[in-house]
């Protein structure tokens, strides 16, 4: 692709003007398609001068943590520092219920964190990195900061995304965002031009708060998150088993603090309703709920009904964006 070929070199030659031939760069990976190709863009721009931290903050899908740091290692031969923040963020979010503050609360967090990786880079280095990389893109430009003329403005903001709006004044990091202009579809097909693996390219999107706007209500609470983790495993395996993750923009599971009756076995129950949601899309900004067959959903509902504790009734969301958004929170 001959815009993207340009895309990318004009992007490289940006990157190695702002940051010269002497500065440090940070960047958060989350195991996503865009951090990932922002990150290899960056590295092939400047090399070892990219300091990449892949955060574990508690809200991550099953296994995410281990899976993503062997990938980087064995495919992308990226060097990363994880660092395990999940005490520090889940007793941040202890009793707060508002989808808003939770992802305030999350986004705070994040800055905090790569406050801390800056002065031990600092140490190592001698001097402070001076840019931070961010996967943004142009959707998440606009639904955040909507641009003057499109009839938004920011008191009607949808949600915060906490990939925008830039950085605390006091963190003089200057941002790198050079997937900024792009939609998905460029920046997975950029990511071909650089060699990114195929199983980081067709990932579906997660969003920088992961679970906790997947649970509604206090994400520590309730076993909520590590229910959400077998859940959301067993429907997306079953896609994959039936050969539908890649005709899937995006698939996952929701927790709902609401307790229904049931009867397992011969037992009354009264147990948790999960949700599922899947939706094709273009763009993340518009969305089609998807048509599974019945039998596939009777059977993913069967198989989490019997294999995950405290979960009775699977219901599936069949809205559209609009008038929902993908994410439930
Ligand atoms: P919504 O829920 O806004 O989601 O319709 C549109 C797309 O954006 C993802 N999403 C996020 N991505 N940080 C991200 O990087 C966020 O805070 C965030 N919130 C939502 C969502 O998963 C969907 O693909």
């Amino acid at each position: 692709d001959w815009k993207l070929q340009d895309v990318l070199q004009e992007q490289i030659q940006t990157i190695k003007g702002m940051v010269g031939l002497e500065d440090h760069v940070i960047c958060a990976l989350s195991g996503g398609v865009d951090s990932t190709v922002a990150a290899t863009l960056v590295h092939k721009a400047i090399g070892s001068r990219l300091h990449c931290v892949f955060v574990d903050n508690g809200l991550l899908r099953y296994k995410e943590r281990e899976r993503v740091m062997a990938t980087f290692e064995s495919e992308l031969h990226l060097p990363v520092t994880c660092v395990d923040a999940v005490e520090q963020f889940l007793s941040k979010l202890k009793g707060v219920t508002d989808p808003e503050r939770k992802r305030k609360i999350i986004g705070g967090e994040f800055i905090h964190i790569f406050d801390e990786f800056c002065l031990i880079l600092e140490k190592d280095l001698g001097k402070k990195p001076k840019f931070l990389v961010q996967g943004t893109l142009y959707p998440d430009v606009i639904e955040s900061c909507p641009p003057p003329g499109s009839g938004r403005n920011h008191s009607h903001t949808i949600k915060s995304h906490h990939n925008v709006g830039g950085l605390p004044e006091e963190m003089k990091l200057k941002l790198i965002e050079p997937l900024r202009w792009l939609f998905k579809d460029e920046v997975r097909k950029l990511g071909e031009i650089l060699n990114v693996p195929r199983g980081f390219l067709k990932r579906h999107p997660f969003p920088g708060p992961g679970l906790a706007v997947r649970i509604l209500g206090d994400v520590t609470e309730l076993n909520a998150l590590e229910t959400l983790r077998l859940v959301d495993e067993i429907f997306i395996n079953s896609i994959k088993d039936a050969g539908l993750y890649d005709s899937i923009w995006q698939a996952f599971a929701v927790f709902l603090p609401v307790k229904t009756v049931g009867v397992q076995g011969d037992r009354r129950t009264h147990s948790h309703a999960v949700a599922l949601r899947a939706i094709t899309s273009e763009d993340g900004m518009t969305a089609d709920w998807y048509q599974f067959e019945p039998k596939f959903l009777a059977e993913v509902s069967a198989k989490i009904c019997n294999s995950v504790r405290g979960v009775n009734r699977v219901v599936y969301d069949i809205t559209s964006k609009p008038p929902s958004t993908v994410e439930w929170e």
